[in-house]
Parts: structure tokens; C-alpha cells; sequence
């Protein structure tokens, strides 16, 4: 969406020169930006460097004469308003509600209803500092969305997590964040299958890629709303727009799930993950049971898995979220069930009434050269909705019918 009014703010980093890359790609795509810098990001960038981008005067002083209440005026003036870099020091304050500066005044005065964005810079031992984490699970707590930062080697030459995502990455997280839907949903998007550990270095797997939950993580990212993807460690990323958290067995995936919604308002929960139904309960090798664990099980005899069942994390989801009309959307693979299989292998899902609607396929269906995939969406209690012939319909069409709202049931 060209023609926004972005708030730039500029912490202290070292990456505050590929700040003004970004400012300067978001001026060209035609947006007014204007830039607050704290007294550190001074020090990494002129002021000069700020108004020449922008066109416009660089706010630095709470106090200034004259510009007294400019805290208050920019935060109105703002469509967006984004901490780029921002600092493990910015990011703490604003998490403490201090605002003992003009930025901190300003996150202080931010008028939740417009996107509220961090893009972070810093050190791998300051991203990974336990007030750093729990600042960012307040403020992503709050309404606040984050730019995912980048591995690899820092300015300080240290190895690790934190590097400021790419301007080109930036551009597009907030262009993401301006687009404006009818109604802003978080959503959160489960992909790819649970690895159950055997042994130390053995495990039951499933065949899951999590290309359809990346697919429909980008699009729902791409229509304004704020995105987060829980997917297997080996499944396909989303784009970086969207918020990437990992899991690996079914225990992870069962306590990542309560974290996150337990901690923050998610709306809409599209369970696409391929849980595994049982876990390992022992591995029974020459009579004698073994609980999995760490050591890896010689291949002398040949050994008997002994399973459990794991429990249905879909029929939990509601009680686990803190949202009241948390909307739900299961998913239903078969191979080359007939009309009355599926209905019945639907019906199951809806059982409990613990699910909104089904997303169905058969692999049968999926179209060897093309790749397309159609999908049938069911709403709970009702006749099939929707036909989609492949997985960016079935995008759209979802989009469409949890924008309207938990009672929507047609597109
Ligand atoms: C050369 C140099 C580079 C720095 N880079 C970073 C950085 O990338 N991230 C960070 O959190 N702090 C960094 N710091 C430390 C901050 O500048 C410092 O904590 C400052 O108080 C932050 O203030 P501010 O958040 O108000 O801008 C750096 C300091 C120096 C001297």
C-alpha cells in the first residue's frame, strides 16, 4: 500500500545503516516517512543522513522547544509506526512501559489500534538474554508484531540469532502490516509432522512437507493480518512476515501450544500440523521393555515398538486459548476415500464441537503434474461450502470466511 504515514524510530546499533536502506526503499514506494532517533542511534547515523531520506526533520528531543507535545502528534500522524533497528535497551524500556526519552514516550502514547512493529538488532547473548525474551513475549503480548532476525555472524563478530532482518525483508513486513483487511485476525498456523523419538537417534516421522500451512501462513500475512507460524523443525518456512516458532515432537508441539495461547489473543487457530496419534511408550528388545532415551538401541534383535495413544490436541485448543471466540479449522487427509468415508471421517473431527471447520482432501485427487491439490472446506454441522481446486484457493477461501467472523458459515 503506497501513499502510508510511517513512523520510524532508530535505536542504538551498529545496523541503523540499513535502517536508512529501508527508508529509503519505503520512500521510494511512495510513503511519507518520518524519523524519531534516539540520542545512541546518533551516534551510528547523522541526522543530515535521516532528512535527506525523508524530507523531513529528524525528532530527537522530548523537550524540544516548540515540539513539546510532538510525542503525541506523531503517534496520530502515523499509520505505522516501526522500532528499526531496535536495540536489546529500546526493546526492554518499551516492554517496562518507560519513557524517559521521545521514543519511549512514544511507544508509551501508541495507539494499539494501528500496527505497532520491532525489527531487532543486537548481539546473540543480548537476543537470547532472559529480559530480552520476556520483553518480547510482553510486547508480542500487547499487540506487537516483530521482524525475525537473522543468524549468522554479527558486527561484533559473534555467531548466532540477532542479526537486523534485510531492508528488502523489512519493506515487506511493513507493507504486510499496512494492507488492511476488513477485520485484522492473529492467527496461528500449525504445519508439518511431529517426530516421535524411538532411541537417541531414531524416530517415528510422517510424511508432512507443511508446504499447504506455509502457503496459507504467507497468504493470511499478505492480507494484513498478523501471522504465526508453528511448524515441524524440517517443514517448509513461511515468508518473513510471518512469525517462525518450531517444535519437534508431539510434547514440544503440546507445550508450544499452550504458550502461545495462553499468552496472546489469537483469533483463529489453523491446526494443519500431521501430529502423530501414538508415542513411543517402550521399545522391547529380547522380552525386556525399554523407555526411549537417550542411548542408541543396538541392531542385534530385532525390536518390538510398544505404542501409546497421543492425546487430541484439537479437542483442547479452545480451553487452552485465552480468546473467547477462538475460531478452529482441522484437517482431514485421506487416500482414496469414498463419499461416505469422508463424511464420516469428517463427522469425527466436528464430534467433539470442539472444531468450526474441516478442511478435507485425498491424496487421490492431487494432480501429479501440477502439483494442485483441491480441498473441500466443511463448516461444523453443515454441508460441504466450498470446493477449491488447489491450495491458493483454498487461501482465499478461508480468508474470506474467518474475516467474517465465528458465526460465518458461507463465502
Ligand atoms: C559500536 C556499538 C554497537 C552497538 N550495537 C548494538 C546493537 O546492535 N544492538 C544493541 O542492542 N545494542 C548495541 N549497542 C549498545 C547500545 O548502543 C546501547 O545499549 C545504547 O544505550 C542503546 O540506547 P537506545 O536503545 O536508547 O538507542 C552498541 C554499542 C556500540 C558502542
Amino acid at each position: 500500500m503506497s501513499g502510508s504515514n510511517i513512523l520510524f524510530v532508530l535505536s542504538g546499533s551498529i545496523a541503523c545503516y540499513k535502517a536508512c536502506d529501508a527508508i529509503s526503499r519505503l520512500v521510494q514506494c511512495g510513503h511519507r516517512v518520518r524519523t524519531v532517533a534516539t540520542e545512541a542511534a546518533q551516534r551510528f547515523v547523522g541526522v543530515a543522513t535521516l532528512e535527506g531520506l525523508t524530507g523531513e526533520p529528524v525528532a530527537t528531543d522530548l523537550f524540544a522547544a516548540g515540539g513539546a507535545l510532538d510525542h503525541l502528534g506523531l503517534m496520530r500522524w502515523a499509520d505505522l509506526t516501526i522500532v528499526c533497528p531496535a536495540t536489546a535497551h529500546t526493546l526492554n524500556r518499551a516492554a517496562a512501559g518507560l519513557g524517559d526519552d521521545l521514543a519511549g514516550a512514544l511507544l508509551l502514547a501508541h495507539d494499539w489500534k494501528k500496527p505497532l512493529l520491532f525489527a531487532p538488532a543486537m548481539n546473540p547473548a543480548m537476543w537470547s538474554h532472559p529480559a530480552t525474551v520476556a520483553s518480547v513475549e510482553r510486547l508480542r503480548g500487547w499487540g506487537a508484531r516483530f521482524v525475525a532476525v537473522g543468524a549468522g555472524r554479527t558486527a561484533c563478530g559473534d555467531v548466532g540469532e540477532g542479526r537486523l532482518a534485510e531492508p528488502a525483508e523489512i519493506v515487506a513486513v511493513i507493507e504486510a502490516a499496512l494492507a488492511r483487511p476488513v477485520r485484522r485476525l492473529r492467527v496461528l498456523v500449525t504445519g508439518g509432522g511431529t517426530t516421535e523419538p524411538i532411541d537417541g537417534v531414531r524416530v517415528l516421522a510422517n510424511t508432512s512437507t507443511g508446504a499447504t500451512s506455509a502457503l496459507l501462513a504467507d497468504h493470511f500475512a499478505r492480507r494484513g493480518h498478523d501471522v504465526t507460524l508453528l511448524r515441524a523443525h524440517s517443514a517448509v518456512r513461511a515468508q518473513p512476515g510471518v512469525r517462525d516458532v518450531t517444535f519437534g515432537t508431539f510434547a514440544e508441539l503440546d507445550t508450544a501450544l499452550t504458550g502461545l495461547l495462553a499468552g496472546e489473543d489469537f483469533a483463529v487457530v489453523l491446526h494443519a500440523a500431521a501430529v502423530s496419534d501414538f508415542a513411543v511408550e517402550a521399545i522391547v528388545v529380547d522380552g525386556v521393555a525399554h523407555p526411549p532415551g537417550p542411548a542408541k538401541l543396538g541392531s542385534a534383535s530385532a525390536p518390538t515398538l510398544r505404542l501409546r495413544p497421543n492425546p487430541k490436541l484439537l479437542d483442547t485448543l479452545r480451553t487452552r486459548s485465552r480468546h473467547a471466540g477462538l475460531q478452529v479449522v482441522a484437517f482431514k487427509l485421506t487416500r482414496s476415500a469414498t463419499v461416505a468415508e469422508t463424511e464420516a471421517a469428517v463427522a469425527t473431527l466436528f464430534a467433539r464441537g470442539t472444531v468450526d471447520f474441516v478442511v478435507h482432501n485425498d491424496l487421490a485427487n492431487r494432480e501429479a503434474g501440477s502439483g494442485a491439490f483441491p480441498a473441500d472446506i466443511w463448516p461444523a454441522g453443515g454441508e460441504r461450502v466450498v470446493h477449491c481446486a488447489d491450495r491458493p484457493a483454498l487461501a482465499v477461501a478461508l480468508e474470506k470466511l474467518l474475516a467474517a467472523g465465528p458465526s460465518a458459515a458461507t463465502v
